[in-house]
């Protein structure tokens, strides 16, 4: 597998890849209106960022804590956790729950609901794993509430798997980014829509149909 420059930039214009050959739960049928990101892209991207991420902690001779943003970063997480291994980086790892989002839109209103141990941070440098960066509104909350503590990180950087492509000047970006893409609601691979479509190996455009499909019918 080659591994690609990064960021990688999935253009505005459909790629057309083929949707038939991705593998999803047949619930989902319709719900999509293109494949935006294959699998095996996201697994030569995964390498690139592990490859850069190791480079940059071994010069600078740090043991890097991997923060996993919840729920939405997770098969990424796990997927460049197991890059870092298999390159033999050492990290620590810790999860936070953060959510701003209701339904398509972002509320602007970031809450934390899940248990850091934030000791475990103190005087480290962090990284944290994002799935997304959209307007930027969960970096800017998220960052300064690590580093107001008593005990702050060292350092907080952070990567993302995608980036989208917004036109406002002051936006939080990632030290390490793996994708721009267009700023469509995208869903797949961790990124739900209303807790669906977390359990894909591939990131799609969701369509109106997903929309607006009762999630409560599949209880
Ligand atoms: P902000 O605006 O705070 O957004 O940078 C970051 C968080 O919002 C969620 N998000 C999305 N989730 N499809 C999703 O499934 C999207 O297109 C999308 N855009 C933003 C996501 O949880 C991210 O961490
Ligand atoms: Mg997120």
């Amino acid at each position: 597998m080659s591994i690609p420059d990064l960021p990688v930039v999935i253009p505005d214009a459909p790629r057309n890849l083929d949707l038939s050959k991705c593998i999803f739960p047949p619930e989902y049928d319709g719900h999509f209106v293109r494949l935006l990101i294959s699998k095996d892209e996201i697994r030569g991207v995964v390498r690139a960022l592990a490859a850069q991420i190791h480079k940059e902690y071994q010069a600078k001779k740090s043991r890097p804590v991997m923060v996993c943003v919840l729920k939405g970063a997770s098969p990424f997480f796990q997927h460049l956790c197991d890059a870092l291994m298999e390159l033999k980086q050492g990290f620590d790892t810790e999860f936070i729950r953060v959510s701003s989002y209701e339904g398509t839109e972002s509320t602007g209103r970031v809450r934390v609901a899940g248990g850091i141990d934030y000791d475990h941070l103190a005087g480290r440098d962090l990284l944290l794993v994002e799935d997304i960066i959209d307007t930027g509104t969960t970096l800017s909350y998220l960052i300064p509430t690590l580093m107001e503590k008593d005990k702050p990180p060292r350092s907080v950087d952070v990567v993302t798997l995608l980036s989208k492509r917004l036109n406002e000047a002051a936006k939080w970006e990632a030290n390490y980014v793996g994708f721009t893409v267009p700023p469509h609601f995208v869903v797949g691979y961790g990124l739900d829509y209303n807790e669906l479509y977390r359990d894909t190996e591939d990131i799609f455009v969701i369509s109106q149909s997903g929309i607006n499909f009762d999630s409560s019918t599949l209880n």
